[in-house]
């Protein structure tokens, strides 16, 4: 997944050619960020847009199998179910818990694998995920509420585990998800960064649902311990900043937990979003680029490449990134990566909700807006979690999150120590030589 140009070759080209079926179990090679000529898959945004000094390097999750790169932790987990022996062809269902995007990444890996899925989700998400996941022939159990009532789908899952034939793909509690983004987007964001500034990353920056994501962080310092990690919630979900509840309009994070598998230890900011700025400004980028263009004295048409690739949560990414880059000072040299973790094919509906309830973007307001979205900025939203005492409250949230599903004490204490986190990165070498083990005997 993380360089395909290692399969065999003929894989390759059939890959590379499945991509205009999705339905084709090829694709399953085509879980990566790179594209047919092995670049990672990004963009850098005009610094006219973006009013900081520093590169903001986006990765662009559409192209991904199923529309994002959820599907990445989908497969990961349900492969290392397979080759644990855990998950069974013909035997197991799977379960995906989910705010959408991972629970379409299930229903579409389960699909390409013939394996049954049910997918847990919230009933206020976007129209296209539930017809997404329709349409990969998945099943829809829908828990009542939004992202900020993830809890009542955790419980519901639990009922599921009463069935020895269902197995669940628990992204916010299996390290799949993590060793996936670690190792993967970790790596594909060095990758990505290195033409730009002094090649190196400065700020990694991804607003957590399950935090998988944030994992890329741990990789990122690994190759350049200054790098600094913001984790990036609504400013009406505020979690890990204050330990804060609420309901918002950004789907997919800020579940109103701090998630298993997050690695707090890693985590150096938390900087807050609002939620209608995204969406307005998804609403800019989508359907007023030529406007902006003029706006900002961009050249023709060079905003419109962007149609179609974010969602939402892209958008609170991209703000969340300008902002913690302002707060940090950074300059030209200096790059900052974050994640467009889906395109604009399941939101068509979250703007003409967006259109009801507030009107539409008249030419004339294009500035104010732009302004609102794009330089709304305020240091007093971004909180330094690095201090002790930030690390004990969270590790707490995390504790009384997790104890109530039957999670040790002492397991929790272990992820207090970056020993517990690189020990599971670790294991990745023995689980991919057991894969290739497991294909070729399939062969
Ligand atoms: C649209 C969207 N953005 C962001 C995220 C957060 O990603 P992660 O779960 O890796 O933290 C998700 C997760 O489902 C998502 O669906």
């Amino acid at each position: 997944m993380l360089d395909p140009a290692t399969q065999p070759s003929a894989l390759r080209s059939k890959a590379i050619a499945a991509a205009g079926d999705e339905l084709d179990p090829a694709n399953l090679f085509n879980i990566t960020w790179r594209g047919p000529d092995h670049g990672v898959r990004h963009l850098v945004l005009p610094k006219e847009l973006t009013g900081v000094k520093a590169n903001i390097v986006v990765m662009l999750g559409h192209f991904f199998p199923s529309g994002s790169h959820k599907v990445g932790p989908a497969y990961a987990t349900l492969m290392e179910g397979e080759l644990a022996g855990e998950i069974e062809p013909g035997k197991s269902t799977t379960i995906g818990p989910s705010t959408g995007n991972f629970g379409i990444g299930v229903a579409y890996v389960s699909r390409l694998k013939g394996y049954p899925a049910i997918v847990v989700m919230p009933d206020g998400m976007s129209a296209e995920r539930y017809q997404r996941i329709r349409q990969y022939g998945g099943q829809i159990d829908v828990t009542p509420g939004s992202e900020s009532d993830l809890h009542l789908v955790l419980a519901r899952t639990q009922e599921y585990r009463k069935d020895p034939r269902n197995k669940v793909l628990a992204q916010f509690e299996l390290l799949p998800n993590y060793r996936f983004h670690r190792y993967v987007t970790g790596r594909s964001a060095l990758e990505a960064a290195k033409p730009y500034g002094n090649g190196r990353v400065a700020l990694f920056a991804s607003a957590p649902g399950s935090a998988g994501t944030l994992a890329a962080g741990d990789e990122i310092k690994s190759a350049f311990p200054d790098c600094r990690v913001a984790a990036l919630e609504p400013h009406e979900c505020p979690t890990l900043f204050n330990n804060g509840r609420g309901s918002h309009r950004i789907e997919g994070i800020g579940d109103n937990m701090v998630t298993l598998i997050h690695n707090l230890l890693t985590t150096d900011y938390v900087a807050l979003v609002h939620d209608d700025d995204c969406v307005l400004g998804l609403e800019l980028l989508e359907r007023h680029h030529g406007g902006l263009e003029s706006l900002l004295g961009l050249p023709a048409k060079s905003l419109e490449g962007f149609e179609g690739l974010f969602g939402v949560s892209s958008l609170c990414n991209i703000l969340g990134a300008i902002h913690t880059a302002q707060f940090l000072n950074l300059g030209p040299d200096d790059n900052v990566v974050t994640i467009a973790t889906d395109g604009f094919d399941r939101y068509p509906s979250v703007l003409a909700d967006r259109e009801r309830r507030c009107g539409p973007v008249g030419e004339k307001d294009l500035s104010a807006r732009f302004e609102q979205v794009f330089r709304g900025g305020d240091a007093h939203d971004i909180l330094d979690v690095r201090p002790r005492e930030q690390k004990e409250r969270l590790f707490g949230y995390k504790e009384k999150s997790w104890t109530p599903f039957g999670y040790s004490l002492p397991y929790l204490e272990g992820m207090k120590s970056q020993s517990f986190w690189d020990g599971e990165f670790g294991k990745i070498p023995a689980i991919d030589a057991n894969l290739l083990k497991a294909r070729a005997t399939e062969v």
